[in-house]
């Protein structure tokens, strides 16, 4: 009798860490440990108020693995270079370029861990990363994106810095995200300084917009 219970218990318990996402060993501990001082990694989006948003150290990560690419997740925690121009939450102050560094071992396993946070506002496979000259005109001047992003203009840095820079976006940013961003922002974003372009943009708009910021580099 007490065999089989025991035999019934460990069925449970492996029937239980079948049914949790796939972590790459010690990834959620290593994040647990170094890194939810800053970031929350269980969505949906807790801040509700500015005082909430303002609160925050760091971007919440609970959508992580819908909005990055993997490989470069996995570069940037061994190698962070600022996102956004300015420190975060200020609209003054530089970014004072002073991420925790991982090893790529450390790297590797949180990666694989933030990779499986998904949200299911992000369907896949939708936006495909093109150019257009319609789309290169709303970012340039109807919404105007580049106010507000930096994007590479012959090789620099040129537009905005109060919103992360764009630089980069093909490699950084899943296009499918991109999308599911601008059309349900409060999804993401409950506090927000970017404005909400659901209304002003049609769909149409919305699916070229994103598949041209899914083109730079
Ligand atoms: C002291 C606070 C702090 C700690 C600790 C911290 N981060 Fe960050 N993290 C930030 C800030 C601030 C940014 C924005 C950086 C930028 O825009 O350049 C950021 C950005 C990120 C991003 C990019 C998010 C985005 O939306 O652009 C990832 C991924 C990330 N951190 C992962 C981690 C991991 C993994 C750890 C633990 C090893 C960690 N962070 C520890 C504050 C922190
Ligand atoms: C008034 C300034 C402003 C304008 C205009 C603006 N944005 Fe933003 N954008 C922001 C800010 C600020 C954020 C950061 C989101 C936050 O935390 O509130 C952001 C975030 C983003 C992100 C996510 C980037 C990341 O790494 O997290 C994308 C993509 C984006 N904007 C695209 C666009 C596009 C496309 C347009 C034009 C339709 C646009 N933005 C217009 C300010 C702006």
């Amino acid at each position: 009798m007490r065999l089989l219970a025991v035999t019934v218990s460990i069925g449970a318990a492996l029937l239980v860490m079948t049914a949790t996402p796939s972590y790459a060993a010690g990834g959620d501990a290593i994040f647990k440990k170094s890194c939810t001082g800053c970031h929350y990694t269980d969505g949906p989006a807790k801040e509700k108020t500015i005082a909430e948003q303002l609160a925050k150290k760091g971007p919440e990560l609970w959508y992580a693995g819908s909005k990055f690419q993997k490989d470069w997740l996995a570069s940037w925690l061994q190698n962070p270079k600022p996102i956004r121009p300015l420190k975060y939450n200020s609209l003054t102050e530089k970014n004072a370029a002073d991420h925790p560094k991982l090893s790529a071992g450390d790297a590797a396993a949180i990666t694989d861990f933030l990779m499986g946070l998904k949200s299911s506002e992000v369907k896949a496979g939708v936006i495909k990363p093109a150019e257009s000259a319609q789309a290169r005109n709303i970012y340039a001047k109807k919404a105007p994106c580049g106010g507000c992003h930096e994007s590479l203009v012959n090789g620099k840095p040129a537009g905005g810095k109060s919103g992360p820079s764009l630089a980069g976006a093909s490699k950084r940013l899943n296009p499918d995200w991109i999308y599911a961003y601008l059309a349900n922002i409060k999804a993401f974003k409950p506090v927000r300084d970017m404005p909400d372009f659901a209304s002003a943009l049609n769909k149409k708009d919305q699916m070229s917009l994103s598949a041209y910021v899914a083109t730079f580099e």
